[in-house]
């Protein structure tokens, strides 16, 4: 009777989860999607701590340790995401990643110890070392997956959470990649001996494996640049996800092989997505040097022309009077933390009757759903949010274009010059709108480390200054034009 209600309160968890990611892909039901998947996990949880039996009948035992572990999990979790700042989540879900590899990597150590348990001066002196060539190939096959993927998340994820953190710098040597790739093919061949069991020093073989895992993993990692982290971390994720889906097959547990299906499927499709929004292919990411971070410099401008400032009082006019305007964010919105004030702007001049919405493109700021997330945090309604496919036709209706704090994603090179490094990435269409309003700092360039010819089209006026300081003016400047 247990075992057939186990069954289905994974079946409904297994339902939950994919219902649960469905409403992830849209910032109005998302909040709902993730109620819905960590109720569909923690049904799971508790059904298995107490329905599960094994062949023999027996429950599970150590039940304090668990629910300590429970207790101590939940704690931590919980008070790590009510702090966490907005600008910090994708160290904090780095982080949580790596756990999720050290725990696939934990479950193999502990059934290769079961499977090897057998082994003992009885089992020597009948067969020798046979012993290890005996032990069951799918099973072994399994474990070591597990490890070395499960090895490999854990420890690249906490550089990732280092590096963005700021505690760990990027490093890379010459022959990097080279001792990268030789390393993983150590890995496969000591792994292979494992699995045969061929070798007296099966057990130590295992053991050099996982050291020699975890130590791909941070060599994986170190050298790849600080803003190319968020797909990092997204190919982690789906190793995770793996690693998971590994401990499903080797448990025999179907909610687990979903749940690590999902969770490397939905990663690996993040990472595409990521890649092609930024017309890069993921091996360049891996091994590339992209940009180098939006300190880079726009030094010896190539781009004929000049350009033209605005004052933030003649800015107001152009908004105040216009019927239509359209907000870009991009990442320096997240660095001025401006969005509660671009808010604020929304709101007054929706009170003049002018049309606002803003245009998302999808890898503006530094990680997936970042403006989505940043302008949700300040309330700003979700129908406003227009995806780039759908709001690209609308800037040729629009009177006004404010671009706060993006670059590249509104940079016409990435159509117009086939040798810049974004050729081929799909951007915001401003340039058909009557007026462009670009604020930033100055005419440093972005995270691809080249310059925009938009700054210096007749339409194009530059705001210069931080966004949340030049914005909070232009609010000033509106609310006195009466
Ligand atoms: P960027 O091209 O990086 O440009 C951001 C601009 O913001 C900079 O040119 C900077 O100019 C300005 N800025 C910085 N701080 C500011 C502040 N306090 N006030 C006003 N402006 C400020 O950003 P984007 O247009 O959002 O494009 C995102 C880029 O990141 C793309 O190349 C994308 O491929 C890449 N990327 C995205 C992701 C994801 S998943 N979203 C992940 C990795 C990489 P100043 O210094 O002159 O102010």
């Amino acid at each position: 009777m247990g075992t057939h209600l186990l069954e289905i309160i994974y079946l409904v968890a297994s339902v939950t989860f994919i219902l649960g990611l469905k409403y992830l892909g849209n910032p109005s039901t998302a909040r709902k999607g993730n109620l819905m998947a960590a109720f569909g996990m923690g049904l799971a949880i508790f059904g298995t701590i107490f329905l599960y039996t094994d062949a023999a009948g027996n429950h599970l035992k150590n039940l304090p340790f668990i629910f300590g572990g429970l207790l101590v999990g939940s704690i931590v979790g919980w008070i790590a995401a009510k702090k966490v700042q907005m600008t910090a989540m994708p160290e904090m879900v780095s982080l949580f990643n790596g756990m999720g590899g050290a725990c696939a990597m934990l479950i193999s150590v502990i059934e290769f110890n079961h499977l090897t348990s057998g082994f003992s001066m009885e089992t020597y002196a009948q067969g020798g070392y046979s012993f290890f060539s005996k032990l069951p190939k799918g099973q072994l096959l399994t474990i070591i997956i597990g490890l070395v993927i499960g090895s490999v998340s854990f420890a690249g994820s906490i550089v990732a959470w280092g590096k963005l953190s700021g505690k760990v710098k990027d490093r890379s040597f010459k022959l990097q990649q080279f001792i990268n790739i030789g390393l993983l093919l150590v890995i496969v061949a000591l792994s292979s001996f494992t699995i045969m069991g061929s070798s007296e020093e099966t057990i130590e073989l295992f053991y050099a494996v996982l050291i020699l895992s975890l130590l791909y993993g941070v060599l994986f990692v170190m050298p790849i640049g600080g803003a190319d982290m968020p797909v990092v971390i997204s190919l982690l994720n789906s190793f995770t996800g793996v690693a998971a889906a590994s401990g499903g097959f080797l448990y025999d547990n179907k909610v687990m092989l979903i749940g690590g299906v999902l969770v490397g499927s939905a990663g690996t499709l993040l990472t595409i997505v990521m890649c092609k929004a930024m017309n890069r292919s993921l091996t360049n990411v891996l091994i590339g040097n992209f940009g180098g971070g939006a300190a880079s410099t726009a030094s010896g401008s190539t781009i004929q022309g000049s350009i033209k400032e605005v004052t933030a009082s003649d800015a107001a006019i152009l908004m105040k009077y216009a019927k239509k305007v359209i907000v870009v964010p991009g990442y320096g919105l997240a660095v001025a933390q401006a969005q509660h004030v671009v808010h604020e702007l929304e709101e007054i001049l929706e009170k003049e009757g002018v049309e606002v919405k803003y245009a998302i493109h999808p890898v503006a700021g530094r990680m997936p759903g970042h403006m989505n997330v940043l302008l949700a945090e300040s309330n700003v309604s979700y129908d406003k949010l227009v995806e780039m496919e759908e709001i690209n036709p609308e800037f040729s209706t629009t009177d006004v274009v404010l671009v706060v704090g993006a670059n590249d994603v509104v940079n016409p090179a990435a159509k117009t010059d086939p040798s810049s490094p974004i050729y081929g990435m799909p951007i915001l269409e401003v340039e058909s709108a009557a007026q462009v309003i670009v604020n930033k700092r100055s005419m440093k360039a972005g995270y691809a480390g080249i310059e925009n010819e938009l700054f210096f089209k007749p339409k194009t006026s530059m705001l210069f200054g931080d966004a949340k300081k030049a914005l909070t003016q232009l609010v000033s400047e509106i609310k006195s034009l009466g």
